[in-house]
């Protein structure tokens, strides 16, 4: 009888698609995890630092409590009516999760709601869009995802149809992307983001790209920005932004802005600058530039990775367009705090810490791979990495090829078995052919930040006593 699951009648879209954020390295990393479980003491660390994924909270980043303590009563309200609640929780939060709850059908989290979404949370969030860009948002453009990579992947399903069907991605990217791409079956054309000048996008690149992707028949439908970027951690100027505009309309794509590190902006000459507000203040109205914008309660400083919200932005698709968008609800996104509620100090106090230990964090690491011989890592501008390029001697690349792995494997590998520190090697998000890249997250809480870089020193210098030509 034949096998009635095994790996060769699996989807084949399946087996090609990678996620090198999760991928042996990570998995090598838990197998040791456990050894130090049950042999403490038999590596030369006792613990797994975990800098391959952006997961703020399973590296220490407490939860903001107005978040929490709203969550928390829109989750069970009979906490309302206790007398207890108004000495645990804060008055604001009572009267937000209360405002909350009246707008959510049968005052009930855990129902199915409107396919878009619960109608008075994508009030607030029009709401909070409008402000931040000084341009009307509408609640029906809104779609509440759990995270934004249910969405993401909604727009892939959507767009393409077959093997034919292109989507423009950053190489480095986030493999979202790649995956997403490959799950639902199209192409993947890729532009290099340009590292010699900070990881910059330039629209000559992208229409060299394009123009070869449709010379091979290539129906390109879209164009993915990450801004701020993962892996590069790069912040887009306005201008490059107006450029970016400017190519998807005489080109026809569908702009795709991943826009969910648009709180973590760490240097004072750079802000973030939504696609939504670059395309209004250009003129162009709500029915004239096709734009998707996503954002997700897992950054900026939230870190809400397991609570999965956020919610995607959609203008200027027709109505029978987006009738044939669905998306199952979340109720997890909050609105924030306000100036003159009892929590917003502590609120204030507890966001402004998250954002400026990050900054902190971010410089740190990136001075200290500035400072390791053979390494090169740009400004961290924003999100949550650096990604600097590491120029490995070639006695190293000719040992990681006898060992059958990519030299940045190889390199973070060793690093992992030495240090106990997880980072992803460059292969995993695409890298200029013959470059060689690791992202190392920014998110180890700041006590531990001296001994990940003291580790981390030890170790590339044995490392390269080794291999130095
Ligand atoms: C650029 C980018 N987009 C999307 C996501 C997905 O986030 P989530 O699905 O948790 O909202 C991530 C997560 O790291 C990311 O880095």
């Amino acid at each position: 009888m034949a096998t009635v699951v095994a790996v060769e009648n699996l989807n084949p879209k399946v087996l090609q698609c990678e996620y090198a954020v999760r991928g042996e390295i990570v998995i090598h990393a838990q197998r040791l995890q456990q050894q130090l479980q049950t042999q403490p003491g038999s590596l030369p660390f006792d613990e797994i630092l975990y800098c391959n994924i952006g997961n703020p909270q399973s590296l220490g980043q407490q939860p903001v409590t107005f978040f929490r303590e709203v969550l928390a009563l829109c989750d069970h309200p009979s906490l309302l009516e206790k007398a207890e609640t108004t000495s645990l929780f804060s008055a604001d939060s009572i009267s937000r999760a209360k405002e909350i709850l009246a707008t959510i059908p049968g005052r009930a989290t855990g129902a199915y709601s409107h396919s878009q979404g619960i109608k008075g949370l994508r009030d607030a969030i029009a709401a909070g869009i409008a402000s931040r860009d000084g341009f009307p948002a509408n609640a029906d453009d809104i779609f509440i995802t759990d995270g934004a990579s249910p969405g993401v992947h909604m727009m892939m399903q959507l767009l393409i149809r077959n093997e034919k069907d292109g989507i423009l991605c950053p190489i480095p990217q986030y493999p979202l992307y790649s995956a997403s791409i490959a799950l639902h079956g199209g192409t993947l054309v890729p532009y290099y983001l340009d590292e010699s000048t900070g990881w910059g996008l330039k629209t000559s690149d992208l229409k060299q790209q394009l123009d070869d992707a449709r010379s091979k028949g290539i129906d390109v439908r879209a164009l993915v920005v990450i801004n701020p970027g993962n892996p590069t951690g790069q912040v887009l100027a306005e201008e490059n932004q107006y450029d970016i505009v400017k190519f998807c309309e005489s080109e026809g794509l569908i702009l795709l802005a991943d826009e969910v590190y648009q709180e973590n902006v760490y240097v004072a000459d750079k802000k973030f600058n939504s696609f939504k507000k670059i395309v209004r203040s250009m003129g162009y109205g709500e029915n004239d530039f096709p734009l998707v914008s996503y954002q997700s309660v897992s950054k900026g400083y939230y870190g809400e990775c397991g609570k999965r919200g956020g919610y995607m932005e959609i203008t200027g698709f027709s109505a029978p367009v987006r009738e044939q968008i669905y998306k199952i609800a979340s109720v997890n996104f909050v609105p924030i705090s306000l100036p003159g509620d009892e929590s917003y100090a502590a609120y204030q106090a507890e966001r402004d810490g998250i954002l400026e230990s990050l900054a902190r964090r971010a410089k740190a690491i990136e001075d200290a791979f500035n400072n390791l011989e053979g390494y090169s890592c740009n400004k961290a501008e924003g999100a949550m990495y650096v990604f600097p390029q590491i120029h490995l001697p070639k006695k190293a690349i000719e040992a990681a090829k006898a060992a059958g792995k990519a030299p940045d494997a190889f390199y973070a590998l060793r690093l992992l078995e030495s240090t106990g520190i997880v980072v992803v090697p460059g292969s995993g998000f695409g890298q200029v052919p013959g470059t060689w890249h690791i992202r190392c997250t920014i998110l180890p809480q700041e006590d531990k930040i001296p001994a990940v870089i003291s580790r981390l020193k030890v170790f590339h210098e044995k490392f390269m006593a080794e291999y130095r030509d």
